[in-house]
């Protein structure tokens, strides 16, 4: 048996592969807004463990595959033998038994890994602490849909330096494009962490406006990710003002978009008027999940697909 294909990081996929998803995700996209069916993955099943919430994630993917021919079951950790501690080596070497394709949301990025070193399947980061690379396969497929090539544009992250941030880090020197990041005091980038060991690809800004300066797209995420709760407070006061607001989006190209992976806090991380905005495509983004990642989806279980 051929070892499976995982989407653990962005990084899994080379440019080229990307590529091809961005062409892919606009062939069935249309597809889909024709009316016409598209049933590659009929009898396939798709199994989704959750451990944190998800709205988009969770409803992209179901649908998504539904619309592919298969079916989805989704497990929660409340529900499921891995709340009471059932080895994750144990779970994946099951699940992956009866099952064709695996998408995990999780804590730390070492269960998934951990689950796609001992699965049959191939296994779908849906977010973890350290990364959220369908995100950004559907924030960048957006960019690409309404401005053309990301590459040597700029994009200006505004905010804390998480799991969203990393994978647009790790997107940047993927597509050739420049990341401008801004993260208040003690919450700085940490490329190495994340496998981009060269900066060509990225520029830190103490000054958030500096960071928007002349950027094609400005894109910024929550204060308090899941799982850092208990920061909260002292995340409230650290990033007063990394919030993106008009004068922000003035710095910007004049046609620059804005994107959040929401969900969005109005009035923390960006202003109502922003995000509600003429520059705003945040609800095509978040539609996006669901076309790019039935070709991910496609891509991982069939390979390349020419019709
Ligand atoms: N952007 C995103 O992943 O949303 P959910 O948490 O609703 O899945
Ligand atoms: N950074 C956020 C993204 C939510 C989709 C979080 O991890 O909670």
């Amino acid at each position: 048996m051929p070892a499976p294909r995982h989407f653990l990081q962005l990084t899994d996929l080379s440019s080229e592969e990307l590529g091809y998803l961005f062409e892919r995700t606009t062939q069935i996209k249309s597809r889909f807004k024709a009316y016409q069916k598209y049933w590659p993955l009929q009898d396939r099943t798709l199994v989704m463990i959750f451990e944190k919430q998800s709205t988009r994630t969770r409803l992209s993917f179901e649908a998504g595959m539904q619309q592919l021919g298969g079916s989805a079951i989704y497990l929660n950790t409340r529900d499921s033998q891995l709340g009471r501690g059932e080895p994750v080596e144990d779970a994946a070497q099951v699940i992956s038994r009866m099952c064709d394709l695996v998408m995990i949301r999780t804590y730390e990025q070492s269960m998934i890994e951990n689950f796609a070193a001992n699965s049959r399947v191939p296994v779908i980061n849906g977010l973890t602490n350290e990364y959220h690379p369908c995100q950004i396969l559907a924030d960048v497929y957006t960019f690409v849909e309404k401005r053309g090539p990301i590459k040597g544009r700029t994009v200006a992250w505004i905010g804390d330096s998480n799991n969203v941030c990393n994978t647009w880090l790790q997107a940047a020197m993927l597509l050739d494009f420049k990341l401008h990041v801004s993260t208040p005091p003690g919450f700085e980038i940490e490329p190495e962490r994340v496998g981009v060991h060269d900066s060509s690809h990225y520029q830190s800004f103490a000054d958030p406006m500096e960071a928007a300066r002349g950027a094609d797209l400005v894109t910024t995420d929550v204060w308090t990710s899941m799982g850092f709760e208990e920061e909260d407070a002292e995340r409230q006061r650290a990033f007063e003002n990394w919030q993106v607001d008009a004068a922000m989006m003035a710095q910007a190209s004049p046609d620059a978009l804005f994107m959040h992976c929401l969900p969005a806090h109005r009035g923390e991380e960006v202003a109502a008027d922003v995000i509600d905005g003429s520059q705003s495509v945040v609800w095509d983004e978040a539609e996006n999940r669901l076309h790019a990642q039935k070709a991910l989806m496609e891509f991982l279980l069939l390979d390349r697909v020419n019709d």
